[in-house]
């Protein structure tokens, strides 16, 4: 299932690595997050060598919803309550200013991604849940983020209420992340496809990085996969979950013009935009998001097709496609150090859903720690951080259902297949049939091959 973006994506395609090479930054992961770094630092005369297990941009960037804004949902109130005011004008200024360092290097670079700027809105269709957005509101004002409550959008819908975020942006992720690449290879960077990263190796305050058919040494190691590859020391996989969100794409066959892009604030969660292709837009819904692994109840894809058509009954669906995303505990992405006893290795994962502006977030800071600038908001991200503890129903639910997983298979003593991360047994997922791991989500091909990690072992081998 590819994503439009995918789909509609620039055919250029990179080598495969076969050959030794050294680096002064080898960058595992070639989507929104590691092609930003590559990018900053080739711009700096950094050596820099991008690995990508499979085609630029063909996970979660590749099917993400291109939203460029500092709007989160409702999570100013959450994160003024979890780490204090500053704090969360902090998130707030960090994410303004990684949408507008995207809107530059887009217009320095003229990269043509369908950049507009466009105004965010988290409605309700809940009569209870009209307050939670008046309390954001109220705490946005507090914190001098400029926010307003309308009671009307655009979409064909009523509802309760919405909380807008005026001069936010959207674009087509792919062809940014393919237009940012042009400048990588001008400025002396390699960038590898179909070149999965087998092992990572500390050799003489070097990195070896190896493939099938060949090996990277690099003197800093930039851990951009989504999920971390890397199981040990960072222990990210008792620290985040992944969930899976369904997209459909369609043709409402109306000229559909919106003010904005759309979330909801209760669940099911809907998210809506207008797709540009040619004269036309498209309207893109995403949603339904399960913690992969899980069990899925009815069809999803069909009710997002379902609320499509109440909105617009003569619409036709053109595209669909799944995105998986790192769910940290605390809602804050871990970006930075990926351990405190591994020097020179930096790690982005954890986006919550909002992977654009964190991953520029995290292409600055993991830049300034290799160049050994400051940056001001790398302690808010900080990988390392114990206060994600306070959120301790969810650290429970994890541990229960990783120990669960392990258990099940010992006592079975065959239940197949196992994941070949954690050895979590798999459940099948009859929608896209694939197997999943509930533990820490990582996805396989009906026939055992890695669609997602963080396993990086097919099932057979
Ligand atoms: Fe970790 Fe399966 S993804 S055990």
């Amino acid at each position: 299932m590819n994503s439009y973006w995918n789909e509609n994506k620039d055919t250029r395609e990179y080598p495969k690595l076969k050959q030794n090479i050294s680096a002064d930054v080898a960058i595992i992961g070639g989507g929104l997050t590691g092609i930003q770094t590559a990018y900053y630092l080739a711009n700096r005369g950094l050596k820099v060598v991008v690995l990508e297990k499979d085609k630029l941009c063909s996970g979660t960037s590749g099917g993400s919803t291109g939203k460029i804004t500092s709007q989160h949902g409702l999570i100013y109130k959450y994160l003024k309550d979890l780490n204090g005011k500053e704090y969360a004008k902090k998130y707030y200024n960090a994410n303004e200013e990684a949408k507008e360092n995207i809107i530059k290097i887009i217009n320095k670079e003229k990269i043509d991604c369908d950049l507009e700027m466009k105004n965010a809105y988290v409605f309700t269709e809940v009569e209870k849940e009209v307050q939670n957005i008046k309390q954001e509101i109220e705490y946005t004002k507090k914190l001098n983020i400029p926010s307003e409550f309308v009671n009307k959008i655009d979409l064909p819908i009523d509802i309760y209420g919405a909380i807008k975020f005026e001069n936010q942006a959207q674009f087509d992720p792919v062809k940014y992340v393919y237009g940012l690449t042009k400048s990588i290879i001008k400025n002396g960077g390699e960038i590898y496809e179909n070149s999965k990263v087998l092992e990572t190796v500390e050799d003489d305050g070097r990195y070896n990085i190896t493939t099938k058919e060949g090996m990277v040494r690099a003197t800093h190691l930039v851990i951009a996969t989504r999920y971390p590859i890397i199981r040990f020391p960072g222990y990210y996989f008792i620290k985040m979950y992944q969930s899976t969100s369904y997209a459909v794409l369609v043709d409402t066959n109306t000229d559909l013009e919106f003010d904005g892009y759309y979330i909801n604030s209760e669940t099911p969660v809907l998210s809506f935009r207008t797709v540009k292709s040619g004269d036309k837009n498209l309207l893109l819904a995403v949603g339904y998001d399960y913690k992969t692994g899980s069990e899925i109840v009815g069809n999803p894809f069909e009710y997002l097709k379902a609320r499509i058509k109440k909105m617009y009954p003569e619409a036709k669906v053109l595209n669909t496609w799944t995105a998986e995303d790192c769910i940290s505990l605390d809602k804050i992405p871990y970006i930075g150090d990926f351990s405190d006893i591994m020097d020179n290795c930096y790690v982005a994962t954890g986006f919550n859903k909002w992977g654009i502006t964190s991953s520029n977030i995290a292409a600055k800071i993991i830049t300034d720690k290799i160049l050994g600038n400051e940056n001001e908001y790398e302690e808010i991200f900080e990988s390392s951080r114990l206060g994600i503890i306070k959120n301790k129903d969810e650290v429970m639910n994890m541990l229960k259902e990783a120990g669960e997983g392990i258990v099940l298979q010992r006592i079975k003593g065959k239940p197949t297949p196992t994941c070949t991360h954690l050895g979590c047994k798999l459940s099948w997922n009859p929608l896209e049939e694939i197997w999943e791991c509930s533990c820490h989500g990582s996805k396989f091909t009906k026939r055992g091959f890695v669609l997602e990690g963080p396993a990086v072992k097919d099932l057979e081998e």
